[in-house]
């Protein structure tokens, strides 16, 4: 099955934000630079849920719809099979991705002119979908002891006066690929509890966990957090499927899960059918065996990855638990971060995502997705290696 993974793709041209930004946004060329930034991949999605898809398709009927039992009992087998979670299909409302879960979050648990925390560095798009619904973040950075993050909950007390609403918090976490212990999860409740806050945990990335490693999701560590937890998971990432703008909030609470539930209703809020129907084909024994074998292939890609990046002096590409974003430092290269994107686009014709846009700590970092066939990462090490030859 892994070889699903390395047949080459050609997405330009084809509506992908991915590739077809490379030159608007990075000055990129587009012939033959390399997309390395949005975390989505470059292989098609599983064959069981390409099969579902071709079903509807041969239908051919798309009309309003009713029944989301088969689709809410699939996440409820897929959350208990793959994590050790016991969840009631009643907790799960849907949204268009978790993008929209998150903002949806903002809009139903906060007022404008309040603050929201986060840990940083963490997913950009927090900071900008608080920012952009007028909210105010407070960025607490995260403490690194070497190649790992960890939390540093007294110097994020000190920055909080009181008045948050909402903590954000990414589990496992892009981009550092850190997995949280059970124990360090609890002290994250403990801290949300001591500050009346309520906890979106966005676990989008918890099928990605490699091998010698254990993820556990925030309602199993805390389950005395539930009355204010609310959970985010989706299987866009998992099965490459972002497009079809599905995800879901897990609410064990009924007074949160009710606040949301009105929400959705005032706004005639619904998923779509296709969505519905590939998370629900994803959500099964076939679809876990090709999560398995993408795995597989990822490790071996952030095996090459590494090897190759941690060559060039004063480049470090930090061991990844979970995620198949490399999260590289270029701190020891003693270079600015302007030369250092510079030459990765100009030089080396490759878009990643800019460290800084993930807040306090991501200012020397670039992270690169790897999330594409073999060659590519080959080519993108080769290419990093030639712009920053100067260093050997
Ligand atoms: C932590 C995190 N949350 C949410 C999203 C967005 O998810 P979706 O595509 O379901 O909107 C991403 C995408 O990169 C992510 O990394």
């Amino acid at each position: 099955m892994r070889d699903l993974f390395n047949q080459p793709t050609d997405r330009r041209g084809r509506n992908s934000s991915k590739w077809d930004l490379l030159e608007s946004k990075f000055d990129v060329p587009m012939e033959d630079g390399l997309a390395m930034w949005t975390a989505d991949s470059d292989y098609p999605t599983a064959p069981c849920v390409l099969k579902a898809l071709q079903d509807e398709i041969d239908h051919g009927l798309f009309g309003y719809f009713t029944d989301f039992s088969k689709y809410n009992a699939a996440i409820q087998w897929w959350m208990k099979e793959r994590h050790g979670w016991d969840i009631d299909t009643d907790w799960i409302l849907t949204a268009q991705g978790l993008g929209n879960a998150i903002a949806f979050c903002i809009d139903v648990w906060t007022q404008p002119g309040d603050r929201i925390v986060t840990f940083n560095p963490v997913y950009h798009e927090f900071e900008m979908k608080i920012r952009k619904s007028g909210r105010i973040p407070v960025q607490c950075p995260l403490g690194r002891d070497g190649d790992i993050y960890n939390l540093d909950l007294d110097a994020a007390q000190d920055l909080l006066d009181g008045t948050e609403k909402l903590l954000i918090f990414c589990s496992p976490q892009n981009p550092s690929g850190r997995i949280w212990s059970a124990d360090e999860l609890r002290q994250v409740a403990e801290f949300a509890e001591r500050n009346n806050l309520i906890v979106v945990s966005d676990e989008i990335h918890h099928d990605f966990i490699y091998p010698g490693n254990t993820f556990t999701p925030m309602d199993v560590a805390a389950p005395h957090l539930r009355n204010r937890l609310v959970v985010l998971t989706a299987s866009s990432k998992t099965f490459n499927i972002a497009g079809m703008k599905t995800g879901n909030m897990i609410i064990p609470d009924p007074t949160l899960r009710d606040a949301m539930a009105q929400r959705l209703r005032s706004l005639d809020y619904s998923a779509n059918a296709l969505g519905l129907k590939m998370v629900t084909a994803a959500y099964s024994p076939e679809g876990a065996d090709w999560v398995d074998a993408q795995i597989a292939h990822l490790m071996g890609n952030k095996t090459a990855f590494d090897d190759g990046v941690n060559a060039i002096p004063g480049v470090r590409s930090l061991p990844l638990a979970s995620t198949y974003l490399a999260w590289v430092d270029f701190s020891g290269t003693g270079m600015d971060f302007e030369e250092v994107s510079r030459r990765i686009r100009k030089d080396a014709r490759i878009a990643p995502s800019a460290g800084p846009d993930f807040g306090p700590g991501g200012e020397t970092f670039m992270r690169f997705n790897l999330a594409t066939q073999r060659y590519r990462v080959d080519d993108a090490v080769g290419r990093l290696q030639a712009a920053f030859s100067d260093l050997q």
